[in-house]
């Protein structure tokens, strides 16, 4: 069974659609799948079906998937352990497991490829592309490698070293918006408040700079101070909802150091900063009715995945 991870943005959303830098993580949850070669090049996902040629969005996505890795075809099966459409990345780490599954059923035993990270990132990459049009390659490097990174829109990711563990809880807030829609809200607010965004996208910045130092400081409680600050210019900018702003108040209540909207706002999901354990944090939003789950961020000692 090969397994992917998914991703939050920890801080910087939209904000990074501006070329301000924006901090994510690779959290663990995503998807499962399993492979075996075929005549024919065939894809389950849950319940929807591919064939490769059929001309659906998942067999494109397959075949360019398989185009890429220089794979045989496969019969893959992938189930999905996280929700999907709300900001998490979850096509990426269908396309993640799926490449990971489908090198196991075919590579065993073969001389291993001389730089097997890329060629994994790569095959999620043209994934994605059939789905996003112009993904920015967060989502894929979130769920291949996990662990802390920031990235510029254009620019590339790069590792962050995390000091010490960041524990983190992930709650649904309503249901998502169209990351389009808010990006372009954004930029109508832009238009006719350019000083406000501005303002508000300097003082991001500023945020996610001193986010960098704290995670490789292992400050939490500065991180999730920092959070906080990032929610409430997010907030300013009309990209919170009454409903994201109770999942943030319900997590600070049960002992978060820190807890914000994560992508794109509008609805979708919140990320909190757990104090160690994340337990009161997801009981508080389980009770309020929310489907949350919690994930470990390791420390850059103990994740000898991501690329440096
Ligand atoms: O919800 P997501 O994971 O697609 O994140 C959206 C992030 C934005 O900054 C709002 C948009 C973007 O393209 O970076």
């Amino acid at each position: 069974m090969a397994r992917a991870g998914s991703k939050a943005i920890l801080l910087g959303e939209h904000a990074v659609v501006y070329g301000i830098p924006a901090i994510a993580v690779g959290l663990k949850n995503g998807a499962r799948a399993e492979a075996r070669q075929a005549d024919r090049a065939t894809i389950r996902v849950g319940t929807r079906q591919a064939t490769s040629g059929d001309g659906s969005e998942l067999s494109r996505a397959f075949d360019a998937l398989l185009q890429t890795l220089g794979a045989p075809p496969c019969s893959v099966t992938v189930e999905v352990d996280i929700p999907t459409g709300v900001g998490l990345g979850a096509s990426a780490s269908i396309g993640v497991a799926t490449a990971r599954a489908v090198i196991e059923a075919t590579e065993a035993g073969a001389a291993a490829a001389a730089d097997p990270r890329k060629r994994l990132y790569e095959a999620a990459m043209s994934w994605e592309r059939v789905f996003h049009g112009n993904p920015s390659g967060i989502d894929a490097w979130g769920a291949a490698f996990g662990g802390c990174f920031s990235f510029v829109r254009g620019g590339g990711v790069h590792s962050l070293k995390v000091a010490v563990p960041l524990t983190l809880a992930v709650a649904v807030a309503g249901p998502a918006a169209s990351t389009r829609e808010m990006v372009e809200g954004l930029a109508r607010l832009r238009d006719r408040k350019p000083e406000l965004a501005e303002k508000s996208f300097r003082g991001i910045e500023s945020l996610v700079k001193n986010a960098v130092l704290c995670i490789e400081a292992g400050d939490c409680v500065g991180l999730g101070k920092l959070m906080d600050l990032n929610q409430m210019l997010l907030a300013g900018l009309f990209l919170s909802t009454d409903e994201l702003e109770r999942a943030c108040d319900l997590a600070r209540g049960a002992g978060a150091l820190g807890a914000k909207l994560t992508g794109s706002g509008g609805g979708g999901c919140v990320v909190a900063l757990a104090d160690q354990d994340p337990s009161p944090i997801l009981a508080a939003w389980r009770q309020a009715g929310l489907e949350c789950f919690s994930s470990i961020v390791p420390s850059s000692a103990e994740n000898t995945e991501a690329p440096s």
